[in-house]
């Protein structure tokens, strides 16, 4: 077992166990919206790890949606978004008529929710809402909201749980800050 705690260079924010516990009250709080033929687009890459849990957490609160998958990049090798936003993959599914939830990881300029919002209602979705793991509450460059959130952040780079720097960390169970470099 790895040891988590700052001395290997990795503050933890939020832990494996929190998160987990959230999850499991956003899954509940979207079964009470009773949403008809849910289609859940998760966006990647940062978003995988999240989605996958999220998903599993509805099939307990008694759901069975749809799942689809939208690649988009907005950050490249960098900490700072480039502010475009392209289509790296495209969907399989079509979303016409369909009631989509978008699920990301952070929230943070807005562009890439934004982007994938429009996306999807030119497409002829009857209804989009968006599911994130972090907001980072900052003011967006575009305005855009999430309708259901697992946490505030804190206005710093985070990794882990889906979120890299640079391809790295993605494979942390909890999110936190790289302190030193490991
Ligand atoms: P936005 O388009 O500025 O809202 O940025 C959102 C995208 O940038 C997210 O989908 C993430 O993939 C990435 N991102 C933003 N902040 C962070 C961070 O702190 N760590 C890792 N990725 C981030
Ligand atoms: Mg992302």
């Amino acid at each position: 077992m790895h040891d988590e705690t700052p001395s290997n260079g990795l503050d933890v924010i939020f832990s494996a166990e929190q998160i987990a516990t959230r999850i499991g009250e956003l899954a509940a709080e979207i079964h009470a919206r009773d949403i008809k033929q849910l289609l859940v687009v998760a966006v990647l890459k940062g978003s995988f790890v999240f989605a996958a849990d999220l998903i599993r957490a509805m099939h307990h609160a008694g759901m069975a949606p749809e799942v689809d998958f939208l690649t988009l990049s907005s950050y490249r090798k960098s900490k700072v978004s480039s502010g475009k936003v392209e289509i790296l993959r495209d969907l399989d599914l079509g979303v016409d008529n369909r009631n989509v939830i978008l699920v990301d990881d952070v929230l943070d300029s807005g562009r890439t929710l934004a982007f994938a919002k429009d996306l999807i209602s030119a497409r002829g979705a009857k209804s989009i809402l968006t599911c994130v793991l972090l907001d980072k509450k900052l003011p967006r460059a575009v305005d855009v909201q999430a309708d259901f959130c697992a946490f505030e952040c804190p206005d710093e780079f985070v990794v882990g749980y889906g979120m890299d720097v640079a391809h790295r960390y993605r494979e942390l169970p909890f999110v936190g800050r790289v302190v030193s470099g490991v």
